[in-house]
C-alpha cells in the first residue's frame, strides 16, 4: 500500500521554504555512477516523490529532459513555480504507475521519498522504465542533524535530540522506528547484479536557527503533532527554539548555525542485456 501525505497545501509550503536540496555532492555521486557506463549527455531523469522539486532542479543541468513526479498537486503546484529550466516539467502520478515509456530513463531516482511508496510496485515501475544500463538511485537522510556553532555544539544537539525525542511518538508506524531497514530491504530485494550501498555521506550547510526549526516542522511527526494538538506543537517549537539560543547566548532566530545532515543512499544499474 501507498501512503499519502504531505499533501496539504501548507504542509507542502512549508517543506518548499525548509527543506534543503539534496547537495552537488550527492547528485556528482549519482552523475558519476551512471557515467561509468553511459557518455554524455544524458537522455531522461525521472525524480519520483519530487516534492516541490528540490531534487529535480539539481537535474536539470545534466539531462536532456527530466521528469519530477508526485501524487500531491500541492506539492507539484509549487515545484512548477520554481521550476528555472524548460528541460523540466512535473506530472501528477502515483510512484506505483509512471507515465512514462518502457526502456525509456536513463535515472530514476527518490529522494527522501521511496519509503512512502509501495516499494515492490514502485521498484518493479523503476526497472520497467529504466533503459538497459539505466541507474537507479534512491537516498533518504537521517533524523540525527547535527548543529554546530561555537562551543556549544554539544549542548545544542542534546537540545535537538529532545525536540526529536518529543516528535517520535508521532512518527508514522509506516515507517518503523528506522527507515535504513526500509531502504535495506529495498536494496537486497532489487535483481540489479551491479549495485552500491553508501552508509553516511555528511553535507553541512550553514543556516539560520529559524530554518532549523521549520526544516523539522516540515517533518511528517511534527505535521501530525501539529494536526493533534496545535497549541502544543508552537509550544513545543518555541521553546527548543528558546533554548538553542539561550545556549547560544544570542536573541536573534536568525543567527546562522552549521547544520550537519546525513545522507545514506544505493545506486543500481539495470543489467545492459535483458
Ligand atoms: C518527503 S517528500 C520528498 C520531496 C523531494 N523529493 C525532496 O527531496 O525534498 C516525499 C514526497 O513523496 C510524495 N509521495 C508520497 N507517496 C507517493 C506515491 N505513492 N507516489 C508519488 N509520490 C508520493 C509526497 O507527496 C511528497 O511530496
Ligand atoms: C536551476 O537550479 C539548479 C539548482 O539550484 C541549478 O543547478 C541550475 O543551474 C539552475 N538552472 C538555471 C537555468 O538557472
Ligand atoms: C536543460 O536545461 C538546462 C537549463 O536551461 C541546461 O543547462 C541544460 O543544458 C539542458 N539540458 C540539455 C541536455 O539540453
Ligand atoms: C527518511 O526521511 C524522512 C523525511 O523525509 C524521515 O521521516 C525518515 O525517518 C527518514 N529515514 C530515517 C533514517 O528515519
Amino acid at each position: 500500500m501507498a501512503h499519502r501525505l504531505f499533501e496539504g497545501k501548507e504542509h507542502a509550503v512549508s517543506y518548499q521554504k525548509y527543506r534543503l536540496s539534496p547537495s552537488e555532492q550527492l547528485i556528482g555521486e549519482i552523475l558519476a555512477f551512471l557515467e561509468k557506463k553511459k557518455a554524455r549527455p544524458f537522455g531522461l531523469a525521472a525524480d519520483v516523490g519530487c516534492g516541490s522539486g528540490q531534487g529535480t532542479i539539481c537535474l536539470g543541468p545534466h539531462f536532456h529532459q527530466v521528469v519530477g513526479m508526485d501524487v500531491s498537486p500541492a506539492q507539484l503546484q509549487m515545484a512548477r513555480a520554481c521550476a528555472n529550466a524548460s528541460n523540466i516539467s512535473y506530472r501528477q502520478c502515483p510512484a506505483e504507475e509512471l507515465p512514462l515509456e518502457d526502456g525509456s530513463a536513463d535515472l530514476v531516482t527518490a529522494m527522501s521519498a521511496a519509503h512512502w511508496f509501495d516499494r515492490p510496485r514502485f521498484l518493479a515501475e523503476a526497472f520497467r522504465v529504466l533503459r538497459p544500463g539505466g541507474s537507479l538511485a534512491l537516498l533518504n537522510y537521517t533524523l540525527d542533524m547535527e548543529l554546530q556553532y561555537r562551543d556549544c555544539s554539544q549542548e545544542l544537539n542534546h537540545i535537538c535530540r529532545e525536540f526529536h525525542s518529543a516528535l517520535r511518538p508521532y512518527r508514522s508506524a509506516v515507517l518503523g522506528p528506522d527507515s535504513t531497514i526500509l531502504y535495506k530491504e529495498m536494496f537486497d530485494s532489487i535483481p540489479y547484479p551491479e549495485k552500491e550501498w553508501h552508509d553516511c555521506i555528511s553535507v553541512k550547510h550553514s543556516v539560520p536557527v529559524s530554518s532549523y526549526i521549520g526544516m523539522v516542522e516540515s517533518f511528517s511527526s511534527y505535521q501530525t503533532l501539529l494536526q493533534k494538538n496545535p497549541e502544543e506543537a508552537r509550544r513545543l517549537s518555541q521553546d527548543v527554539t528558546g533554548r538553542l539560543l539561550t545556549v547560544m547566548k544570542v536573541t536573534s532566530p536568525e543567527t546562522e548555525v552549521g547544520l550537519v545532515v546525513k545522507y545514506y543512499y544505493f545506486l543500481a544499474r539495470k543489467p545492459d542485456v535483458s
